[in-house]
């Protein structure tokens, strides 16, 4: 079985669909041996302005990075575990099935906004329904797996780059000074589990976050949900006005979905040189970016396009099985297209240690 959908920037109405404010619902940390936690143990703080360097050299222990194993894939194992500790608190009315239309990380949310501006990167979404919720899961491309494969050192020192500069501007106590003698660990993440709907999809979402604003120390979950979050990103010195156009085109909408959906007013971003030196600190209001940015992309044709395709996933996906899997893929200038995969393959997203635990009382 099969089912296509059609994806035309120009059809993609321009209004704003109903989008609710992103609740924070729990949070957990994946430690340095990415292991989970049921805690607030790898949550920053940002430094604030008076405590951060007055120059960024972002080289410092670089080489000596740890890295995520990025082979061995992890689905959605992490949001499932934490689903299964908070099973209680997720439950709908009925008390029959979690309170929720879709699972999934931040991440596959950002990929479907700027699907409509995306010339470049392919995409792979699976989907599995399960007592009433359907899982979305993303998975490697062989495309994206080329590149990742063939990354040139430059490629690979400005992730690093990327990576040390959320050491320089944010601690693991408020009011701290950065420490940038720890060398990074790309295992460790502190992770916030948000709910929200779009139009009519209810929707369950983990996000890796970087940083808190507060000069005190968060202790619970009410202190956190009254808490603001703030992302820090990279980007290289604009010298011509050409690579600001490009900033805005590529860039901004990335960012600009990422914070939206998690609620995020505030990005600090580091411009670096060719060397790694942050020669500059500026900071964007979410809002501002999609201003600035609207003769290139449209946030409410991004956000609309998601909403359709969440459509036809849950038009397409009406079966409940662990063994049957949706495989939708897409790719510039293609049709969205899904086929149906049945029996435990590589595309499988639902674990048994997941699915015989998840207590729901019809079960
Ligand atoms: P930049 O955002 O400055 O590019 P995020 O901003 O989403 O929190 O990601 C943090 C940093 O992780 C990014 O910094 C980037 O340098 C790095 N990064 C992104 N994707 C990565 C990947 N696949 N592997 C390793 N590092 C990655
Ligand atoms: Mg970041």
């Amino acid at each position: 079985m099969s089912a296509k959908l059609n994806v035309h920037l120009q059809e993609v109405p321009r209004t704003f669909p109903t989008f609710q404010r992103p609740e924070v619902l729990g949070y957990y940390s994946l430690n340095t041996e990415r292991q989970f936690c049921d805690d607030l143990s790898e949550l920053k703080y940002l430094v604030p302005h008076h405590r951060r360097k007055r120059k960024h050299n972002l080289n410092y222990n670089i080489e000596d990075i740890v890295k995520k194993d990025e082979d061995v894939n992890e689905r959605l194992d992490t949001i499932l575990q934490w689903i299964l500790r908070n099973a209680h608190n997720l439950k709908d009315d009925s008390g029959t099935r979690l309170r929720t239309d879709f699972v999934c990380f931040r991440g596959l949310l950002t990929m479907l906004i700027c699907t409509p501006y995306e010339t470049r990167d392919d995409w792979i979404i699976c989907a599995t329904k399960w007592k009433g919720t359907i899982y979305l899961c993303a998975f490697e491309t062989e495309d994206a797996k080329r590149q990742r494969l063939q990354a040139s050192e430059h490629q690979k020192k400005c992730m690093a780059w990327g990576r040390k500069f959320e050491q320089h501007m944010a601690t693991a106590r408020p009011g701290g000074c950065p420490d940038i003698e720890q060398p990074i660990n790309e295992k460790a993440e502190f992770c916030v589990a948000f709910q929200s709907k779009l139009k009519n999809h209810r929707l369950l979402y983990c996000a890796e976050m970087d940083c808190v604003k507060t000069d005190t120390e968060i202790k619970d979950l009410k202190e956190l949900q009254k808490t603001e979050f703030v992302e820090i990103k990279t980007s290289r010195i604009i010298t011509h006005p050409g690579q600001y156009r490009s900033l805005k085109r590529f860039k901004f909408m990335k960012w600009w979905a990422q914070s939206f959906l998690v609620n995020i007013n505030c990005i600090i971003c580091g411009f670096r040189n060719d060397e790694g030196v942050v020669e500059e600190v500026r900071e964007y209001m979410v809002p501002e970016l999609a201003k600035t940015s609207k003769d290139t992309w449209n946030a409410a044709a991004g956000l609309n396009f998601c909403e359709t395709f969440l459509d036809f996933v849950k038009n397409t996906v009406k079966e409940e099985s662990l063994e049957v899997v949706w495989k939708f893929d897409w790719g510039p200038n293609r049709d969205v297209c899904g086929v149906k995969l049945t029996g435990i393959t590589d595309f499988s997203i639902l674990p048994l240690w997941y699915t015989d635990n998840l207590i729901l009382s019809a079960s």
